[in-house]
Formats: structure tokens, C-alpha cells, sequence
């Protein structure tokens, strides 16, 4: 869907320099689930698509865990564009590509919107997150004048250097495939 894909912007001029290419939403158009990362890093600045590095790895093994497969869900992210040195995304960018990710939220209609790690969750819900303590809680807010639930995780980056976090991050990942069981949704691998 052309509508999903940002064709050029300059609006952070760091980003501009520091940036690749514009790393848009991969999935489904109309996906039940959507997950939505802080921004790109290296590989994703390299292949133009969202979470394919080991952080990307970490979320593929876990939604083939849960019976799902990458192509089911719809991925994304809060900033487009990667920041220099991997830093994170100031208020301003994610201010700056706010309205792409609401226009995303708004197109693709989720059922459900699970952000992972701090920097997301912190953006979709307008407030301080704790997300270790937080991960797995299901939340409803108002996107663009519409109610949203959304569905805190850890980041998958989280459980590389911290283990402890692996299962937290597969719970919630489990219950995120199970929204799609409950109301009869996209199909779950195996089963058909
Ligand atoms: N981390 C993110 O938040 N997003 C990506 O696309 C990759 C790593």
C-alpha cells in the first residue's frame, strides 16, 4: 500500500545525514498485529526493512514459537530513519515521524499494537513505562481519536545480554499470538 510508505522526508536533518534509506513498515496491510520498534539500526538501514538483525532474529524465533511466522504480523517502527551511533531517537524526531506511524496505526487497524522496548511504549502510551515490570500488560489508549490496545514487551535486544529477559519477551509474544486466537483472526502456522 503505497499510503504506508514515506517517499522522502528531510524533516530531521541529523537523521537525513546519518541515514541510508527510509526503513518503512514491512507485513500485511491490514495485519491484526502490529509491532512497532523505537528505529532502525545497521542491517535494517542496510536492507531497508525493520528488525532483521539479531534483534530481528530474537522476534522471528519467538513469533515462530507462538505459531506464527514474520510474514502474518505487520513490523515497524517509531522513527524511520537510523540515528547516528544507534542512539536513541530524541522527542523531536520521534515528534517529526509521529504522523507515519499514526497514519500506519490508522490504515492497518491492528486488532492489537505491541511496542517493544522502552522508547515505544513510552511514545504509545504518553507516559513513564517500566517495561520490565510492565511487559505482557495489555493497555488502552486513544491513537488519533480511535481506541487502541496495546501490548507492552521488552525489546527482543533486551534478551541478548540479559537472558532472564527471554522468557518474559516469549510470554509476551504468546500472548500477543493469543488476541489473534480469541477472536478468530489471521491463521496460526500448523494448524491448518
Ligand atoms: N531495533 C529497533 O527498535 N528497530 C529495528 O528495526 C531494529 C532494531
Amino acid at each position: 500500500m503505497r499510503e504506508l510508505c514515506v517517499e522522502d522526508c528531510e524533516r530531521c536533518p541529523e537523521l537525513v545525514d546519518s541515514r541510508s534509506r527510509i526503513v518503512d513498515g514491512v507485513g500485511p496491510p491490514d495485519a491484526d498485529l502490529l509491532f512497532v520498534g523505537e528505529a532502525p539500526g545497521e542491517n535494517e538501514d542496510e536492507s531497508g526493512e525493520p528488525f532483521v538483525g539479531r534483534s530481528g532474529t530474537v522476534l522471528d524465533d519467538a513469533l515462530r514459537d507462538a505459531g506464527l511466522d514474520r510474514s502474518d504480523v505487520r513490523i515497524t517502527n517509531c522513527v524511520r530513519c537510523r540515528p547516528p551511533d544507534n542512539r536513541d531517537p530524541t522527542s523531536e524526531e520521534l515528534a517529526n515521524c509521529r504522523g507515519y506511524l499514526e497514519t500506519e496505526i490508522d490504515r492497518v487497524d491492528p486488532d492489537v499494537i505491541v511496542t517493544l522496548g522502552k522508547v515505544p511504549s513510552q511514545h504509545l502510551l504518553g507516559r513513564d513505562v517500566a517495561v520490565t515490570s510492565e511487559a505482557g500488560d495489555l493497555s488502552d489508549v486513544t491513537i488519533e481519536g480511535k481506541p487502541r490496545r496495546v501490548l507492552v514487551s521488552v525489546h527482543p535486544a533486551a534478551t541478548l545480554y540479559d537472558r532472564s529477559q527471554r522468557d518474559t519477551f516469549e510470554e509476551t509474544i504468546a500472548r500477543a499470538a493469543g488476541f489473534l486466537d480469541d477472536d478468530g483472526g489471521q491463521s496460526r502456522l500448523g494448524e491448518f
